[in-house]
């Protein structure tokens, strides 16, 4: 018998046509719609191989009524969606799609960061209402980020790649990781600092940790009133780290100078959310990994590990 898989978003055909191949496959067709919970734990019941994106919520409840569910595929290196804990016990595979989305990652990230420093989406706004009346002095002006101090938190993969385009604009790179990384110490010229003196020396300080119980609020009132008052904070990792409120409070009475937010505690953000109320938050709609070229490895990925767990061979991202 073929393996049935649910796919809970619409991915590139080719990857679909390529699970195919060996299983039957059903996926939710709705392009900017998750597929709602009462289907997905309908769909549970009856699979060997889910395909799933950081959008769903794979608990407890849900792994409840797999009965035969053998893998679980998140399209995306980060995995807080998923009850990895509750998967294990049950022996389901849980695997996610490292390295693919690096580069692209910490390109996005220090776009951010740029865009963030010299106030782009409020210098393209100011044109496009007619605002500009002259070239003026001190006309929207930012902060330098040649030659500044970066501080990264959470040195994996897309920290070491953000570092490496850190060092090409000569700045001091300071990191704080749960272990040291002294290769990357001697390789990258990088500083490994406790967190307080990250967060007080940096000009700009950029959270890629993953996000799990011990890094939820990591970033809160406390964090925040160390760093300097010229200081931009950078998240592209995922918006429960930082404390949203404290930011909003931070941000608005100048204990910090600006924020660059791709993700939040919930997604997608509410249009009112007051965070995005303030002219020195640049925003975006969490789209980290987002080039063609990236997304369709993740697709591609995704359904490799999804089919090599399927055949009872060890997939190479499995996480548990
Ligand atoms: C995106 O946020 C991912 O974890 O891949």
């Amino acid at each position: 018998m073929r393996p049935k898989v649910y796919i809970t978003r619409r991915i590139p055909s080719a990857v679909v046509a390529k699970i195919q191949e060996v299983c039957e496959v059903e996926m939710w067709q709705e392009e900017d719609i998750p597929v709602p919970r009462e289907v997905l734990e309908d769909k549970v019941k009856d699979i060997d191989g889910l395909y799933c994106l950081l959008t769903e919520s794979i608990d407890e409840s849900l792994l409840q009524r797999a009965n035969k569910l053998k893998v679980i595929s998140n399209m995306a290196v980060g995995f807080n969606n998923i009850d990895v804990e509750a998967a294990t016990q049950r022996g389901i595979i849980v695997t996610n799609t490292p390295g693919v989305l690096t580069e692209t990652t910490a390109d996005l990230t220090f776009a951010l960061l740029m865009a963030t420093a010299r106030r782009l989406v409020e210098a393209s706004d100011y044109l496009r209402e007619g605002s500009w009346k002259t070239w003026s002095p001190m006309l929207l002006t930012g902060q330098d980020v040649y030659g500044a101090t970066l501080g990264i938190i959470g040195l994996g993969r897309i920290g070491e790649s953000l570092a490496k385009r850190a060092k090409g604009f000569d700045m001091r790179v300071l990191y704080h990781n749960r272990s040291r990384k002294e290769q990357a110490e001697q390789v990258l010229g990088l500083e490994y600092k406790e967190l307080d003196a990250l967060l007080k020396q940096s000009d700009f300080v950029c959270v890629l940790t993953p996000y799990s119980p011990e890094t939820r609020n990591l970033i809160g009132e406390r964090e925040l009133s160390l760093m300097k008052s010229t200081a931009i904070l950078i998240n592209t990792a995922r918006g429960g780290i930082v404390d949203e409120a404290a930011l909003y409070q931070a941000l608005s009475n100048g204990a910090i100078w600006a924020a660059g937010l791709d993700v939040f505690e919930e997604e997608p953000v509410k249009p009112d959310h007051p965070l995005l109320t303030l002219p020195n938050v640049v925003t975006l709609p969490h789209i980290g990994s987002a080039s063609i070229q990236t997304r369709t490895k993740m697709a591609e990925l995704a359904a490799l590990n999804l089919l090599q767990a399927l055949r009872g061979e060890g997939p190479a991202h499995r996480v548990n």
